[in-house]
């Protein structure tokens, strides 16, 4: 990191499962990303975020943790991730790990103990609750389908699960439970990690077990003590040190995350929305195929921009994650290669000049696309599975499920990075775990790197930009032309200086406005202006 301030990084998400394979059985490996560390330098970024890497049975691909202190031996072995710390720092690159606290797995020595077992130590680790009348004890639904309590037949109560069955929620208000918390991540501290990436950490605090007639979120999300739990964190592990953390929220609100991420409450440095990700839901359901709403996207990321920025806390910024359709396809277009180069270029363009701290997913920096799957065979993830269920369930023709899922499914972000056009796009010698998409040929980091016009250059400039200036990290934002339906314009505002940032989301060129004026120095150009038209896609920053 060739600057001080956390605030100024980039971070490149691993997935390492889909990252790169050194041993052939067609799963990635920590040893494979040692191998990447030179790419990773050269693209420039500070901060390598790793997905779970802990010992987990992976029905939830390591979201579901057996044991915080082990590493999986899918992917290596402890010595293996102190190398990659150690070449990684000698490359001034930083690594974050994944805390997943809300929940443990069922292999979970902490919940076998208290599975079955009232009078366990551990049983109050978790929420067993009784029921009266052979319901479950609400009618939460679990984010993963389903009701959200599992029946425990030797005791005759339930456990509650937010996600799937296999991921129990820990009890934060046992003390008992934040203590063996803290414990772990200041194991993580001496290891010498450099931040974390907290999982689902505002559903931490649950209120009361009532009935909903929602899906119940409204009695865990930015729950009660949430704020009191993360300060109490913050003070006893990784507060006084010089960390990076990041929490992951769901269905948060400006003002809890304001109160997230505000330095004087020590609480964590930055947060996760999804609110932006919801554009193209209808009514607010994910399985669901619908277009995108560009001026709720432009209203959604400006309200955040704004309020995160009045209130002093700190956003994340980003298109892509693990559990996100590749933006490319879902926000871009995909259907040419002009079209495909142009569109991302202009996404990246529009997301890194926003404030907040930019992440980047594998393969997002040289525009990997969705896979679109046409057999249900091909898909992996649990909720794609359990949704395929349902659908089913419901009458929904294979047919549109499959078109659904291939909008939604997560399995669309976890197809393995596209290194090179040579065989399983050089990720693996043996059978990916998941199929690769056929682009491989054309879209792969080998080509992009060859190529100084490659969406990877893109990427490589918007970071170097953001490291050396202070505009971009530190000014204000002033939104423009909101209801414009296709142009996304903002200025950032420093110092005295002001950058204009016009995006075109549409692939055909449009008219800029009268009166906008466009004078000045060209920082960024995707496409051209002629005339006072802006070629499709096409996406300029300029110095005014
Ligand atoms: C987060 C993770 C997701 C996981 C879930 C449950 O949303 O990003 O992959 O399934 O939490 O841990």
């Amino acid at each position: 990191m060739a600057h001080n301030d956390w605030r100024k990084s980039v971070v490149y998400q691993i997935y390492p499962k889909s990252f790169n394979d050194t041993t052939g059985n067609g799963e990635g490996d920590i040893n494979g990303i040692i191998e990447k560390l030179d790419y990773l330098q050269y693209l420039g970024v500070d901060y390598l975020w790793l997905t779970p890497i802990y010992e987990s049975p992976m029905n939830d691909n390591g979201y579901d943790i057996s044991d915080y202190y082990k590493i999986n031996e899918r992917f290596g072995t402890i010595e293996e991730f102190e190398t990659l710390i150690s070449e990684a720092h000698k490359r001034d690159l930083k690594v974050m790990l994944d805390i997943v606290i809300n929940h443990t797995s069922t292999q979970h020595e902490w919940f076998k103990q208290a599975y079955s077992a009232k009078d366990s130590q551990y049983r109050d680790y978790y929420f067993f609750r009784k029921s009266s009348d052979g319901q479950p004890p609400t009618n939460w639904e679990s984010k993963f389908g389903g009701n959200a309590w599992q029946y425990d037949a030797d005791t005759d109560e339930y456990y509650l699960h937010l996600f799937d069955v296999t991921q129990a929620d820990l009890n934060w208000d046992n003390k008992a439970v934040r203590d063996a918390l803290y414990d772990m991540i200041n194991h993580w501290i001496d290891f010498g990690v450099d931040g974390f990436r907290f999982d689902v950490i505002n559903l931490i605090s649950k209120g009361e077990f009532k009935d909903s007639d929602k899906i119940g979120k409204e009695f865990y999300t930015d729950g009660p003590r949430v704020h009191e739990y993360l300060h109490e964190m913050n003070r006893r592990t990784f507060g006084d040190k010089p960390m990076m953390t990041v929490g992951e929220m769901s269905s948060t609100t400006i003002d809890n995350c304001v109160k997230y991420t505000n330095p004087e409450r020590q609480e964590l440095s930055s947060v996760f929305n999804f609110h932006h990700l919801k554009v193209d839901y209808v009514d607010g359901e994910k399985w669901s195929n619908a277009k995108l709403d560009f001026i709720k996207l432009k209203e959604i990321l400006m309200e955040w921009q704004l309020g995160i920025y009045e209130g002093g806390g700190w956003n994340a910024i980003f298109w892509c994650n693990h559990d996100q359709p590749r933006v490319v396809s879902r926000f871009g277009d995909d259907s040419t290669p002009e079209l495909h180069q142009s569109s991302a270029k202009m996404l990246a363009i529009v997301l890194h000049m926003l404030q907040g701290t930019p992440y980047i997913y594998q393969g997002e920096e040289i525009g990997m696309t969705d896979p679109y799957f046409s057999d249900i065979s091909q898909y992996r993830d649990v909720e794609s599975l359990n949704a395929y269920r349902k659908m089913k369930q419901d009458g929904y023709a294979e047919d549109e499920i499959i078109e659904i899922l291939g909008q939604k499914s997560r399995d669309n972000a976890r197809t393995p990075v596209q290194w090179t056009n040579e065989a399983n796009a050089g990720f693996t010698s043996g059978t990916p775990w998941i199929d690769i998409p056929n682009n491989y040929d054309v879209i792969n980091v080998e080509a992009a790197i060859n190529d100084p016009n490659s969406v990877l250059h893109t990427y490589k400039k918007l970071i170097d930009l953001r490291h050396n200036n202070d505009i971009i990290t530190y000014g204000s934002i002033e939104p423009l032309y909101m209801d414009h339906n296709e142009l996304f314009v903002y200025k950032r505002h420093y110092q005295g200086a002001t950058w204009l940032v016009i995006a075109n989301f549409s692939k055909e060129s449009v008219a800029l406005p009268d009166d906008l004026n466009i004078d000045g120095e060209y920082i960024v150009q995707n496409g051209e202006i002629q005339h006072n038209i802006l070629s499709g896609f096409g996406a300029v920053v300029i110095a005014q």
